[in-house]
């Protein structure tokens, strides 16, 4: 074989080998569906009924959707839930029954049944959620 020819043997077999990498970069770009956030915007299972009713919250750390904290009975008109990552620095909130909202206990920021800052320092609301029962379920979504 010649040199001219082995070079060119070599050079059509490595554009060869490669042609398909090139073409499964380029279709994945241009024809493989993004990820779309249905997940996201579907109801998510966060526990039981059973689970929520023994203390009247329900708290799924690994969620589909995050963290979540759920209060109420199954028996409830509404159900609250929430991320219960505070947003001032990351502590997780607790339910004050009594007083129907969540307290910090890091740096005292409170939070209404909506999430909304009562209190600061912290200036975000908690991400909410809405939530229903299904069956022996309790089950959020992104609200
Ligand atoms: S982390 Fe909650 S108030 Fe600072």
């Amino acid at each position: 074989m010649k040199r001219r020819d082995f070079i060119s043997w070599v050079g059509l077999g490595w554009i060869a080998s490669s042609l398909p990498i090139a073409i499964a970069a380029c279709s994945s770009e241009t024809t493989t569906p993004k990820p779309t956030s249905s997940a996201s915007g579907d109801w998510q299972k966060v526990g039981t009924t059973a689970e929520l009713d023994k203390t009247g919250q329900l708290v799924a750390n690994d969620s589909p959707v995050g963290p979540v904290l759920v209060v109420g009975k199954s028996q409830s008109e509404n159900l609250i839930a929430v991320n219960p990552t505070c947003t001032h620095k990351g502590c997780t909130v607790a339910w004050k029954d009594q007083a129907k909202k969540f307290a910090c206990p890091c740096h005292g920021s409170e939070y209404g049944a909506d999430g909304k800052v009562l209190k600061g320092p912290a200036e975000k609301p908690l991400k909410t959620y809405a939530a229903k029962i299904e069956g022996n379920s309790v089950v959020v979504k992104p609200s």
